[in-house]
Order: C-alpha cells, then sequence, then structure tokens
C-alpha cells in the first residue's frame, strides 16, 4: 500500500467494531452525521480515514474497505471516559451548543483530550505521504492541526468543524480557550458551516493569541477571512454541509423503498398524517419540545388521536453521559404520558423507537411521513431535514425546523420555528397538519431546488478548492 496523498481524520472511524456476548465481532456503520455525509465523498476519492473503532481497550491493525484505508486509533476505557465523555461531550458539546445544559469543566480530562489529540496527529503524520493533504474533523480533535504541523510542516492541513462554534462570551468561559484557538491555527483552513462562527473564530484569534485578522464579512463559500501566523496565512471560511442528495433521492425511488413506505402506513394503522422525528437521542435535538407540542396539539382538540401517528425514531448515543442519561428518562415519560392519555388498545399515538434502522428503511420513513419534526435548540447543520427533502420526489410532505439548525439559512421554505416559543411549534405543527397540498407542493419544490444542487460533493470540493487541495 502506497502513503496516501489524502487523509481524513476524524475521532471515528466511518465503521464501528460490534462485540457480541459470545465473542463475535462485526462492523457497523458509525452514528452521526459527519459519517453520513464524508463516507459517500471519501469513498469516491479513496483516501485514508483515521478514527477511533468506537470501543475501548482494542488494538485493531490499519485495513482496506473497497479502496479506502482504515486506519483505527486504540482508545482505552479511562481514555474514553475522560477525552470522549468528558471533555468532548460533557465540555466542549454542551459549551458549543449554547450551554443548553451545564458543561462541566475538569481538569484531568484536558489532560486526557491533549493526550489523545497528541496521538491522532502522531498516527497521521507516520501514514500521510509528502506533500499529502489532511482534513481534520470536528470539535474532538481541535488541537490535532497544529500538532501535526509541528511534526509535518510539508502537510497541508484544513480543519472542518461540524457543530456551531459559539458565541464569543460562551466560548471565553473555557480555561484552555487560548490553547484551542492555538489548536486550531495550525491549520491552512478552517472551516465552519456559518459565516458567524469563522467571524467569532477570527476575534478570537486577536483577542486570545494577538494575532490579526482580516476584518471584511466573511462569505458563504466565498470571501474567507485570513489571519498571518509567521510566514503561513491561515484561511478561515463558511462551508456548510450537506448530503448524498442524488444518491437518496434514486433510492427514495426505488420500487422497494416506495413498497416499505406503504407497508409503515398501513402498520401505522393508515393514519391521515403521519409526523416522524429522526434523531441521535441528544438533548441539543429538542425531541422533548416537539412531544410536549404534540402533547397539548391532542389535549386542545386541535388533532384527532385517531388522525395521527408521531413517529420518533432515535439513536442511542452517549449512554454513559449523565446529561443523556436525564434526557432519555424525560423523552420516555413524555412517550408515555401521551399514549397513556390517548391511545387505544393496538393503536399508540407515538411510536418511539431507540434504535438505529438502515439507510433504505430511513428512506422509507421519511416517503411514508407528511411532516418531518426537526427542533434542535442548537445544531451546527442538521442533515436529517435535508435527507427527508431529498426523498420526497413527489413533492409531498411538509418540513418543521427549528431557526436554530444551520440549515435554516438554506431551508427557508420551510415552517421555521424557534423551539423555545412552544405556542410557535404547536401553530407551525398545526398549520403543517393541516396544509393545501398546492402550497405544500411550492414549498417542497424550492425546498428540493436548494437541496439537489447544493450536495455533500459541492460542500468538500468548496473545501478543498479553498484549501488548495
Ligand atoms: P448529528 O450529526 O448531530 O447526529 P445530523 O442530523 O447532522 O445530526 O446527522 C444525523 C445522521 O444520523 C443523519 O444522517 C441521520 O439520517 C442519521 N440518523 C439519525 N437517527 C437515526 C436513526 N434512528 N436511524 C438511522 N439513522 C439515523
Ligand atoms: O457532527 C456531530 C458529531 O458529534 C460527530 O462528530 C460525531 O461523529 C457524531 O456527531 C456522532 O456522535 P458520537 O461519535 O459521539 O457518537
Amino acid at each position: 500500500m502506497s502513503d496516501p496523498d489524502f487523509l481524513v481524520v476524524a475521532n471515528r472511524l466511518p465503521v464501528d467494531l460490534e462485540r457480541a456476548a459470545d465473542g463475535t465481532q462485526r462492523w457497523t456503520q458509525s452514528p452521526g452525521g459527519l459519517v453520513s455525509a464524508l463516507e459517500p465523498f471519501l469513498r469516491s476519492r479513496k483516501g485514508a480515514w483515521i478514527g477511533w473503532p468506537g470501543v475501548p481497550d482494542v488494538e485493531v491493525d490499519q485495513f482496506a474497505d473497497d479502496g479506502l484505508i482504515l486506519h483505527p486509533v486504540p482508545l482505552t476505557s479511562a481514555e474514553v471516559r475522560d477525552y470522549y465523555e468528558g471533555f468532548s461531550n460533557a465540555t466542549l458539546w454542551p459549551l458549543y451548543h449554547d450551554v443548553v445544559q451545564r458543561p462541566v469543566f475538569d481538569r484531568r480530562w484536558w489532560d486526557a483530550y491533549v493526550r489523545v489529540n497528541q496521538r491522532f496527529a502522531d498516527a497521521c503524520a507516520k501514514i500521510a505521504g509528502q506533500g499529502a493533504t489532511v482534513w481534520v474533523q470536528d470539535y474532538q480533535l481541535q488541537l490535532v492541526p497544529s500538532m501535526l504541523r509541528e511534526l509535518r510542516p510539508d502537510l497541508r492541513i484544513g480543519f472542518f468543524l461540524h457543530i456551531p462554534f459559539p458565541p464569543v462570551e460562551l466560548f471565553m468561559q473555557l480555561p484552555w480557550r487560548a490553547e484551542l484557538v492555538r489548536g486550531l491555527i495550525g491549520a491552512d483552513l478552517v472551516g465552519f458551516h456559518r459565516p458567524g462562527g469563522a467571524q467569532n473564530f477570527l476575534w478570537l484569534a486577536g483577542q486570545l493569541i494577538s494575532l490579526e485578522p482580516s476584518r471584511g464579512a466573511v462569505g458563504v463559500r466565498s470571501r474567507p477571512g485570513h489571519v498571518q501566523v509567521g510566514d503561513r496565512t491561515v484561511r478561515v471560511g463558511a462551508f456548510p454541509i450537506s448530503i448524498d442528495s442524488a444518491g437518496l433521492d434514486a433510492l427514495a425511488r426505488t420500487p422497494e423503498v416506495s413498497k416499505r413506505a406503504s407497508d409503515i402506513r398501513e402498520s401505522l394503522g393508515n393514519p391521515r398524517i403521519v409526523l416522524l422525528g429522526v434523531d441521535r437521542l441528544d438533548y441539543t435535538k429538542g425531541i422533548d419540545l416537539r412531544l410536549q407540542a404534540f402533547q397539548e396539539l391532542l389535549q386542545d382538540g386541535l388533532v384527532a388521536p385517531e388522525d395521527v401517528a408521531f413517529v420518533q425514531l432515535a439513536t442511542p448515543s452517549r449512554e454513559r453521559v449523565e446529561h443523556y442519561q436525564r434526557m432519555r428518562g424525560d423523552i420516555e415519560r413524555i412517550v408515555s404520558r401521551i399514549n397513556g392519555e390517548f391511545a387505544t388498545v393496538g393503536h399508540p399515538v407515538v411510536h418511539y423507537l431507540h434504535q438505529s434502522v438502515g439507510r433504505s428503511e430511513l428512506a422509507a420513513f421519511f416517503r411514508a411521513s407528511d411532516v418531518m419534526v426537526v427542533t434542535p435548540l442548537r445544531d451546527g447543520m442538521n442533515l436529517v431535514c435535508k435527507e427527508y427533502v431529498a426523498c420526497k420526489h413527489d413533492q409531498k410532505g411538509a418540513l418543521v425546523l427549528s431557526e436554530f439548525a444551520g440549515a435554516a439559512a438554506e431551508l427557508t421554505s420551510a415552517f421555521l420555528v424557534n423551539p423555545h416559543d412552544l405556542d410557535g411549534v404547536k401553530r407551525a405543527l398545526h398549520t403543517a397538519i393541516t396544509l393545501d397540498p398546492a402550497e405544500g407542493r411550492r414549498r417542497m419544490r424550492a425546498l428540493r431546488r436548494q437541496v439537489l444542487t447544493h450536495d455533500v460533493d459541492r460542500w468538500a470540493r468548496s473545501f478543498l478548492d479553498a484549501l488548495g487541495a
């Protein structure tokens, strides 16, 4: 195998190692939007992907998967606790998502974060070909760009943040704020979903490490900002991520998916309206809020229980982190309260599946639903809403979307809601449920135009062109 000239470095590999109780092992697709977006792109490009195999205390050799080199980086149980569950998901995740839960600042977790970031940088430095392009992903690895530059100044290094970059006042709470900015500034290009994130970062580079950032407004896929670090120019831009729109559109049109979609409706009892939520089970996603709004619509008599079914698919996520455990309990209580009040024997009103489903099954759920409900309190982009739109070639269906998802800036024909405003969410749900079909088609046409012309390839090309790769 020759040394790769294009590498992605991410916390997870695109596949997770699953170990069954009987000792057998298998690889399954990793959760989350980063993998959904990047995997199809990287497979077409045949590079290398460096990441954790998803379970602690295993050493797996590098292997090739359909032309893609997968290079596992091991983590011990203590590192999973301190670097992944701790600093990444109980410090940075809530801090970067508007502090919707209180972030924990623990010095031991920071030490583990530094140590693990160094391990990823070392692994990459060891296998990258001379002058290769390295694309570092997301908040778990913000120190890697500088660590890698130190080891391999010949590399071209890009960094992309898949979650929101917070307002500066919130970022300033972080005891290690200057270290993180210094870590990112090792890249040649630092990318965010939205111009606001890029601008916040530029301001912080000026405040925290005394660099002189550019002052002009950053555009979307254009007019990146910049900052001079010695003889290097670091560019800072906005590149909204997307999905494999054409691939999903084609999948949703297959007879198998169509048949499965009508079977799903049938097994729900052929209700007049099917509402759908699809998320990782995460407190930022506002699953509880949408269920509360739905419950109130039923209580107010605006929606009849025999007319509707609400399907909520929730991928298990970060199950050992306390915030997540609490939220899971809350959501399960709301689900049983709604069903307790409004279900009849054999006909629940809310169908809650704490499971991950395959791509075709997911496409069938999208096709089967009339109203897609996406209500995060904060989300970097949110790919689920774009996936829904890509599956609706019949131009039926309505999208209720939080203003606080990055996607809201692009999907302006959705019913945009402030998820903190329960009455507003109720109104939007009611409007979507009772929507005039012609108005629905008009909105869906506009949404599809946006999603089909702005796919993940365009995202990756615009980032890599700006990186000069
Ligand atoms: P995040 O990256 O925070 O999880 P995104 O909406 O950007 O959020 O991406 C989530 C990805 O995970 C999407 O591709 C979505 O289809 C997938 N996904 C979420 N929940 C499920 C589920 N229950 N089953 C299968 N896929 C899911
Ligand atoms: O995009 C957000 C993200 O955190 C990715 O970095 C991550 O891979 C995905 O969601 C799923 O989260 P986790 O890897 O913690 O299961």
